[in-house]
C-alpha cells in the first residue's frame, strides 16, 4: 500500500519505541501546539489531551494526522476524566494554569497556578505514579517542588522522573546570541543554568565561543536573556505569554525524555530537578545539563567554570531559589 511521503520521511519510528504521553492542559496556548508536535513525535504511540474545556474537540482535531499514535480527549466533566487520561502513562506534560499579563511577576501566579499544579500531582500520584513529570506552569522554581511534596506525601516520588522545563531558557539564549554575534542560531549551544524567573536566570557566556564580547553588549543580551519572558508578554499586551515558542521548547525536552527512556545514548539536556549541585546550601532544586536515561535522570553535571561575574550571579540566584521552593514545599504542607 502507498503510504504518504511526508508520514515516511518524518515518522518512521520502531515499534518499540512506543510511549503513552499525556497533556494536562492541552487546550491552552502551550497545550494545543505542543499536543501538535506530540502528535508529530514518532515515539507517541498514544497521546492523551486532558483540559477543563475543549480537550475532545482538540483530540478529534489532532486525531486526523496520519501519524502512527492514537489521540484521545478527556474532560473533568466525565467520570474519572483526569484519571483515565493518566492512567499508566509514561510521560505527562503539564501546562496547565494561568499565564502573566503585563506587570505580573511569574511568582503572581502563584495564588492560582500551586493549587492547579498541586491537585493535578495528586492525580498523577494516583494514576501513572511511575511517569516522568514535565512541569511547564508557572512559576516552574515553586511548582516543581510542590509536585515533589505531593508525590512524597503519596509514597511514590521518583526525583529521577521530576522536571522543571527550562528549555525556553536555552532556546532564547541560542536566538539571542546569534543575534547580536551575526551567527546561525542552530550553531549556538548556552550552558542556562539557576532556575526559571529572571535572575535566577543565568545564562553562562563565559562557556561560548563569544567570551571576549565587550561588557556593555553582554550585559545586555544576559538581561534579554533574564527577561524574556517578559518582551513575550508585553507584546501580547494582555493576552497572555509565549505559547509557540514554548511548545516548540516543551516538545523539544518531551522528545528528550523520550529518547532516554528508549535508551538512547547521550541524551543531554538543562532541566530543574531535584539536584546535589548546592543541596548543602538548602537548594534542592536547580536547573542544570542533565542525562537522560531509561530510569530518567542518570546524570546531574556540574556547572562548569564560571567567571566571577556569573559567580556573583550564582549567589543573587540561590538566594532567591531557596524562598521559591521554600514557598511550594510550604503550600503543600498547609494544605489539606
Ligand atoms: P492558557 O491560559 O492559554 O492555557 C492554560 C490551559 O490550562 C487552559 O486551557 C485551561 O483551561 C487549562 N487548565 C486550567 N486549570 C486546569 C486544570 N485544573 N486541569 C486541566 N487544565 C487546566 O495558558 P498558557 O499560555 O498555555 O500557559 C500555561 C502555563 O504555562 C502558565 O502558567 C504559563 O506561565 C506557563 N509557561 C511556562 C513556560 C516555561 O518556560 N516553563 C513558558 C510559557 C508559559
Ligand atoms: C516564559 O519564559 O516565556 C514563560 O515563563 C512565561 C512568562 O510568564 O514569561
Amino acid at each position: 500500500m502507498m503510504q504518504n511521503s511526508f508520514s515516511k520521511r518524518l515518522f518512521s519510528g520502531s515499534l518499540k519505541n512506543q510511549y503513552k504521553v499525556t497533556v494536562l492542559g492541552a487546550s491552552g496556548g502551550i497545550g494545543q501546539p505542543l499536543s501538535l508536535l506530540m502528535k508529530l513525535n514518532h515515539k507517541v504511540s498514544e497521546l492523551r489531551l486532558y483540559d477543563l474545556r475543549l480537550a475532545k474537540g482538540v483530540a478529534t482535531d489532532l486525531s486526523h494526522i496520519p501519524t502512527d499514535s492514537k489521540v484521545l480527549g478527556f474532560s473533568n466533566q466525565e467520570e474519572d476524566g483526569l484519571a483515565k487520561a493518566l492512567d499508566n502513562a509514561d510521560v505527562v506534560l503539564i501546562p496547565a494554569g494561568v499565564p502573566r499579563k503585563p506587570g505580573m511577576t511569574r511568582d503572581d501566579l502563584f495564588s492560582i497556578n500551586a493549587g492547579i499544579v498541586r491537585d493535578l500531582a495528586t492525580a498523577v500520584a494516583k494514576n501513572c505514579p511511575n511517569a516522568s513529570i514535565c512541569v511547564i506552569s508557572n512559576p516552574v522554581n515553586s511548582t516543581v517542588p510542590i509536585v515533589a511534596k505531593v508525590l512524597q506525601k503519596h509514597g511514590v516520588y521518583n526525583p529521577k522522573k521530576l522536571f522543571g522545563v527550562t528549555t525556553l531558557d536555552v532556546i532564547r539564549a541560542s536566538r539571542f546570541i546569534s543575534e547580536v554575534e551575526g551567527t546561525n542560531p542552530t550553531n549556538e549551544v548556552v550552558n542556562v543554568v539557576g532556575g526559571h524567573s529572571g535572575i535566577t536566570i543565568i545564562p553562562l557566556i563565559s562557556q561560548t565561543n563569544h567570551k571576549m564580547m565587550p561588557k556593555d553588549v553582554k550585559d545586555k543580551l544576559i538581561n534579554r536573556i533574564q527577561f524574556g519572558g517578559d518582551e513575550v508578554v508585553k507584546a501580547k499586551d494582555g493576552a497572555g505569554s509565549a505559547t509557540l515558542s514554548m511548545s516548540y521548547a516543551g516538545s523539544v525536552f518531551a522528545d528528550h525524555v523520550l529518547s532516554g527512556l528508549a535508551g538512547e545514548k547521550d541524551v543531554v539536556i538543562n532541566t530543574f530537578v531535584e539536584s546535589p549541585l548546592y543541596k548543602d546550601e538548602g537548594i534542592d532544586f536547580f536547573s542544570s545539563a542533565v542525562t537522560l536515561g531509561p530510569e530518567g535522570v542518570s546524570k546531574i553535571h556540574p556547572i562548569g567554570e564560571v567567571s566571577a561575574e556569573e559567580e556573583a550571579m550564582l549567589a543573587e540566584c540561590k538566594e532567591t531559589l531557596k524562598k521559591n521552593i521554600a514557598k511550594g514545599y510550604k503550600f503543600v504542607e498547609d494544605s489539606k
